[in-house]
C-alpha cells in the first residue's frame, strides 16, 4: 500500500503573535511558559501586567551602554513607540549595534520612567542580522529629512516617519474598506489591465510581452489581440456593475503615463472609485465624498493618534487644526462658473488663463480653496467641452455644462472627480459618434440599452487623501515604492 508523509506543518504557536494586553490570565496562559511565543512591541507596551516572560524580535533603534546595564530601544513596527530593554552589561556583544535585528527574551517589569508602562528586564539577547552602524545610511538619533530618506526605498521603512506613514496607509485602507461594506457597496475587482482609455487623456502604458515573443506566423501584432493597456480608472468597469448592484467600489492600483514632474502626479497611485445606481443628482455624489473623507480620517485619527502626530507635531505643524477644521466644517458648494468669477475678481496674478472654459490648474484649486476658508470645495458644472464623453450633458447652453464635480482640498487641489454618467442613448450615441469612438464603446452604449440607469460616480486618489489628512507636500513620501516618469526604483 503507497503511504504518504505529509510535511510536518509547524505548530502555529511558534509563529503567531501573542496579543499580551488582553488580560492577565491570558498572559499567564499564553506566555509565561511558552517562551517561543512572540509578543508585539505593541502589545508589551499596552500590557497592564507585570512578571511575564515574553519574547520579541525586531530592530535596534538606539544602545545606551552604562557601567552595569545595557539600555535598548527596540522596534518591530507595530507602534512608533519602541519597548525600552534593560540588560545587564554581560550581555552587550560588538554586533549589537544601531540597526541591527534582535530576538530577546525576558521578563515585563514596571518601568521607572514616565514615559511607558512598562520595560523588558532581558535574560538572553542574541542578534539575529547585524546591521553596521558606519555605512547603514540612517544615523542613530538623526532626524533625517523626507528628502534624503527617498533615496532609499529598500530602507526607509525603518525610519519613524515612514513607518508611521505606513501604518497610516493601512489603517487609512481599511476604514475605506468600512465605509464601503457598511454602506451596503459591493467591492469589485476591477482589471489591471484594459482595452479602454476611461478618461480618453490618451495617458496610457501599453501591455505587450517583454522581448521579441511574436509568433512569426500570427500577423496580429497585439499579445491580447487588441491594444491593451493599464489601467487609467476602473469606471467603466463599475458602470458595467452599477447595472446590476445599487453601489459598487474599487480601490486599487492606477496608472498614467504622465510625464510630470509635480508633487502631486505619480505614475503608479491608488484609487479609490465609487459607482452609485439610481441616482439623478451630483448631491448624492457630494455625500458619499464627504462622508467618505470624514468618516476615513476619524477613523485614522483615532487608531493611528501618534503617528499621526509625529507628523503634525515636526513636519506640518499646526496641520491638526486643519484637519479638525475639516472634520467639523460642512463642505463648501461653487459651480464652475462662479469659481471662475471669483478667480477672475481677484488681483492675484496666475500663471494659467481663468476665462471661462480653461481647466483650473493647481494654483486655481488651491486660490478657490483659501478663498471658501481653507475647507474642502466641491466645483460643480464643467464646461461640457473639458469632460471625457461619460459626463451626462447639462444641456443648458449657451454656457455649455457637464453634470462633473471635483473636490478642492487645502493644500493638495483636486482630490476627488466625479460626474453624473450619460445615461440616455441618443445622447450618449451622437457623442461617441463625433469623437469617433462608437465602435470602441458599443458595449458600453448596450448598457444605455438594456435597463440603464441614472447613475454616477468618482474617484479619490488615496496619495493626495493621505498629502491632504498629514500636511504634507511631495506625493512620493506617501507611497512605499514611488514610480513617476524617469524613475522607477526597486
Ligand atoms: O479626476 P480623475 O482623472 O477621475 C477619474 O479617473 C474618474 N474616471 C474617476 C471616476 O469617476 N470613477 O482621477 C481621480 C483622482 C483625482 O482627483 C486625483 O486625486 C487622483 O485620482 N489622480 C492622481 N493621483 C496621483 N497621481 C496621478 N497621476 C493622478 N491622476 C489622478
Ligand atoms: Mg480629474
Amino acid at each position: 500500500m503507497l503511504s504518504l508523509t505529509l510535511p510536518r506543518i509547524p505548530a502555529l504557536t511558534t509563529s503567531s503573535f501573542c496579543r499580551c494586553n488582553v488580560s492577565s490570565k491570558f498572559l499567564q496562559r499564553h506566555c509565561s511558559r511558552m517562551l517561543s511565543e512572540k509578543t508585539r512591541v505593541s502589545d508589551a507596551l499596552a500590557s497592564k501586567e507585570t512578571g511575564s516572560h515574553v519574547r520579541i524580535q525586531g530592530w535596534v533603534r538606539s544602545v545606551r551602554p552604562q557601567k552595569d546595564n545595557l539600555f535598548l530601544h527596540v522596534n518591530d513596527g507595530s507602534s512608533l513607540q519602541p519597548l525600552q530593554v534593560v540588560a545587564s552589561s554581560h550581555l552587550n556583544t560588538r554586533d549589537l549595534t544601531f540597526g541591527c535585528a534582535v530576538d530577546i527574551t525576558g521578563t515585563l517589569e514596571k518601568s521607572p520612567n514616565k514615559k511607558q508602562n512598562v520595560e523588558l528586564k532581558a535574560q538572553r539577547i542574541e542578534v539575529v542580522g547585524e546591521c553596521n552602524p558606519v555605512d547603514f545610511p540612517f544615523k542613530i538619533k538623526e532626524r533625517h529629512s523626507l528628502e534624503y530618506t527617498r533615496q532609499f526605498p529598500h530602507l526607509r521603512c525603518r525610519t519613524n516617519a515612514f513607518s508611521s506613514l505606513l501604518r497610516i496607509r493601512s489603517e487609512a485602507t481599511t476604514a475605506i474598506q468600512s465605509f464601503f461594506r457598511e454602506n451596503g457597496f459591493v467591492q469589485i475587482h476591477t482589471p489591471v489591465i484594459t482595452s479602454n482609455d476611461c478618461e480618453g487623456a490618451g495617458e496610457l502604458f501599453q501591455v505587450e510581452p517583454a522581448g521579441d515573443k511574436k509568433d512569426s506566423d500570427d500577423p496580429n501584432p497585439h499579445f491580447f489581440s487588441v491594444p491593451a493597456y493599464l489601467t487609467v480608472s476602473g469606471q467603466l468597469h463599475l458602470e458595467v456593475m452599477a447595472g446590476a448592484f445599487s453601489a459598487v467600489y474599487t480601490f486599487g492600483p492606477t496608472f498614467r503615463a504622465e510625464n510630470s514632474q509635480s508633487r502631486r502626479h505619480l505614475a503608479e497611485f491608488y484609487m479609490v472609485e465609487a459607482e452609485i445606481a439610481f441616482t439623478e443628482s451630483l448631491d448624492d455624489l457630494m455625500k458619499v465624498m464627504e462622508n467618505l473623507f470624514k468618516a476615513t480620517t476619524e477613523h485614522v485619527l483615532s487608531h493611528c493618534a501618534e503617528d499621526v502626530e509625529l507628523f503634525h507635531k515636526y513636519m506640518a505643524p499646526g496641520h491638526r487644526d486643519q484637519v479638525d477644521l475639516m472634520l467639523n466644517r460642512k463642505f463648501d458648494v461653487i459651480s464652475y462658473t462662479e469659481a471662475i468669477d471669483i478667480l477672475k475678481s481677484s488681483s492675484q496674478n496666475f500663471t494659467f488663463s481663468t476665462e471661462w472654459g480653461d481647466d483650473l490648474h493647481t494654483e486655481h484649486e488651491k486660490f478657490l480653496v483659501k478663498h471658501c476658508g481653507n475647507v474642502p470645495v466641491f466645483v460643480i458644472n464643467y464646461p461640457y467641452e473639458l469632460k471625457p464623453f461619460y459626463a451626462r450633458d447639462n444641456q443648458d447652453q449657451p454656457k455649455h455644462t457637464a453634470a462633473a464635480v471635483d473636490l478642492l482640498v487645502p493644500g493638495v487641489g483636486e482630490l476627488c472627480g466625479g460626474s453624473l454618467r450619460e445615461e440616455r442613448i441618443e445622447v450618449l450615441s451622437q457623442r461617441l459618434a463625433q469623437a469617433g469612438l462608437k465602435d470602441t464603446y458599443e458595449w458600453y452604449l448596450q448598457l444605455r440599452e438594456f435597463g440603464s440607469v441614472p447613475h454616477g460616480g468618482f474617484g479619490m486618489g488615496f496619495e493626495r487623501y493621505l498629502l491632504c489628512i498629514l500636511g504634507l507636500h511631495n506625493i512620493k513620501d506617501v507611497i512605499p515604492f514611488a514610480r513617476f516618469s524617469h524613475s522607477c526604483l526597486l
